[in-house]
């Protein structure tokens, strides 16, 4: 009878906790995901340094507001040498690395929150 009631005391400690454990799961689940681990995520840094870390065969990113809105941005992101094609500054950049952005696989939501990002980032 003992053992039983200390079984039960057991159980009406841990309910609480797995309770939680299962809320704080199931937010961290739905948040969306945060810009950096979308950029680390898509593939940027292999050409574009964030943080220090990252490749340099893409230009640093930096002054973003003063080259792009959020809408030309998202228009770029969704297939980069389409863009590229009529901008000066970017064919520029085009000649002095390796290649051209390439058009990446970025889902339009995810596309959205890196735009957000990086301008806020690289004002
Ligand atoms: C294969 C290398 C490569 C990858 C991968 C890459 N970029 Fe680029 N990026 C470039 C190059 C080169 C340019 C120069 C312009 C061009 O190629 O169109 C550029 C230009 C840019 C610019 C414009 C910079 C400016 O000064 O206006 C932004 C913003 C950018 N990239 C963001 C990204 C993001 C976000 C990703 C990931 C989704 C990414 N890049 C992936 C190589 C890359």
């Amino acid at each position: 009878m003992q053992k039983i009631r200390g079984g039960m005391k057991y159980l009406i400690a841990i309910a609480p906790c797995s309770i939680l454990c299962t809320l704080i799961l199931m937010m961290a689940c739905s948040a969306p995901p945060d810009g950096k681990t979308v950029f680390i995520e898509s593939g940027c840094t292999r050409c574009h340094e964030i943080d220090g870390s990252g490749g340099s065969q893409g230009p640093r990113l930096e002054g973003l507001q003063n080259k792009w809105t959020p809408e030309s941005l998202e228009e770029f992101l969704t297939d980069p040498p389409a863009y590229a094609k009529d901008n000066a500054r970017l064919l520029a950049y085009i000649k002095k690395y390796p290649t051209p952005m390439p058009k990446l696989e970025i889902s339009p939501a995810r596309r959205k929150i890196l735009v957000q990002y990086l301008l806020k980032k690289y004002p």
